[in-house]
């Protein structure tokens, strides 16, 4: 294995690896991606769309951005009095869902979008100048470098993500012989990579211990230390509302399964996916699955009730993906049939219907339930946090 990709990241990375030895594979990821100025998110190059590496939901119909306003109106409405509303957005990308539900928003329900402060947090500085740009039209919206610039307990309303927590550096580790170990690089002068392995740090066996996690002899996996850190800051920094998390992945009883033996920790260059994690570094995206669970269990330590957990197709359902669709039918011309198929795969069991969940958490609301939960998916182990 070659480190290839950005020259100067990866003489950044060399020099810390010859300063300190090793490093983690977490923090070459955490470099791969957030390196000021040369890591993938922080470096100028388009990433999601057509042009980039990947799509998102946010990308492919307004009507993700639409559906979630809705939600955003039933919990200003009934669950959240204290105004200003906040709705607060964790890893904007490119601001078109944030586009979306500020002009549902202001086309539909003038008293929402008057009473809202509408609140990105972003760590790209290239999607943040993108963000600017497309929400020019919009006064209410403000952008803070990070979550602990709040004051604790300080926002009422809705703290919301999509594919966030998938892009966090995580902690790469191995069961040996009834062993964890966690995965260092070292690189030699040609650029050769070595994957070296270390007893896994105290942190990592607590969550192993707190999370009751079984992790099957020989597997290589991930561990989202920095999900956990966040969902507790997150928790912290609400007063009273909701959060609602939407990503891949799963309870870990299921993500530690056997048939996981590599774990989920996937590299997206160009719209093709990898386990090369050390080519194109600082040019390609590298992700792994979310552990729901683990967001449950932290976010309850800071605060935070579970509400529940579902997939995207019976959250957008609930929302009323099918009256969008039905009304699209009607029209019956090439523009709604486009906007029909991309929406069918919002929804498509096997695609992003089945694969994105929706966990939602609260703290403060007497009367909790929403709409978006309001039929869920058989409630087998897959949904059991
Ligand atoms: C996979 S993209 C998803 C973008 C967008 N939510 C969408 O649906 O298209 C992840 C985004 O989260 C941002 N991000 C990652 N870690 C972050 C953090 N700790 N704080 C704020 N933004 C973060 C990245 O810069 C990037 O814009």
């Amino acid at each position: 294995m070659k480190l290839t990709g950005r020259k100067e990241l990866i003489k950044v990375i060399k020099d810390r690896i010859n300063k300190n030895g090793s490093i983690s594979f977490r923090d070459f990821m955490d470099m791969a991606l957030y390196y000021p100025e040369l890591g993938y998110y922080t470096s100028p190059k388009v990433k999601i769309g057509g042009y980039g590496d990947f799509y998102t939901a946010s990308e492919l119909d307004r009507a993700f951005g639409e559906l979630l306003a809705k939600q955003f109106i039933e919990i200003y409405n009934e669950k959240v009095k204290e105004r200003p509303f906040q709705i607060v957005e964790i890893g904007a990308g490119k601001g078109y869902l944030a586009y979306d539900i500020l002009n549902y928003l202001r086309n539909n329900n003038s008293e929402v979008f008057e009473n809202t402060r509408y609140i990105i947090i972003e760590k790209s500085p290239y999607h943040i100048d993108i963000q600017k740009e497309v929400l020019k039209d919009f006064k209410n919206v403000e952008w803070i470098q990070d979550i602990i610039d709040f004051e604790d307990e300080s926002i009422n309303g809705v703290i919301f993500s999509n594919e966030l927590f998938d892009s966090f550096p995580v902690h790469l580790i191995r069961k040996i012989n009834g062993k964890i170990y966690e995965v260092f690089i070292i690189v030699d002068d040609k650029d050769n990579v070595k994957e070296i392995l270390k007893d896994a740090n105290e942190e990592i066996l607590r969550y192993i211990k707190e999370l009751n996690i079984n992790i099957p002899d020989g597997m290589q996996t991930e561990i989202n230390l920095d999900a956990k850190d966040y969902i507790q800051k997150i928790g912290k920094k609400l007063n009273k509302g909701y959060v609602i998390t939407i990503d891949y992945g799963y309870p870990s009883a299921e993500l530690y399964k056997p048939y996981r033996m590599r774990g989920t920790l996937l590299c997206y260059h160009k719209h093709k996916y990898s386990e090369n994690f050390y080519e194109n570094v600082g040019l390609q995206d590298i992700t792994s699955h979310v552990n729901f669970s683990a967001l449950k269990y932290y976010g309850k330590l800071a605060g935070l009730e579970f509400l529940g957990f579902t997939d995207q197709a019976h959250f957008l359902t609930n929302l009323g993906l099918l009256d969008i669709l039905n009304e699209l039918q009607q029209r019956d011309d090439y523009e709604s049939y486009e906007r029909i198929n991309r929406l069918k795969s919002l929804v498509l069991p096997k695609g992003m219907g089945e694969k994105f969940k929706v966990l939602v958490q609260y703290k403060n609301v007497k009367k909790p339930d929403i709409k978006g939960l309001e039929i869920l998916p058989y409630q087998s182990e897959r949904f059991r946090l």
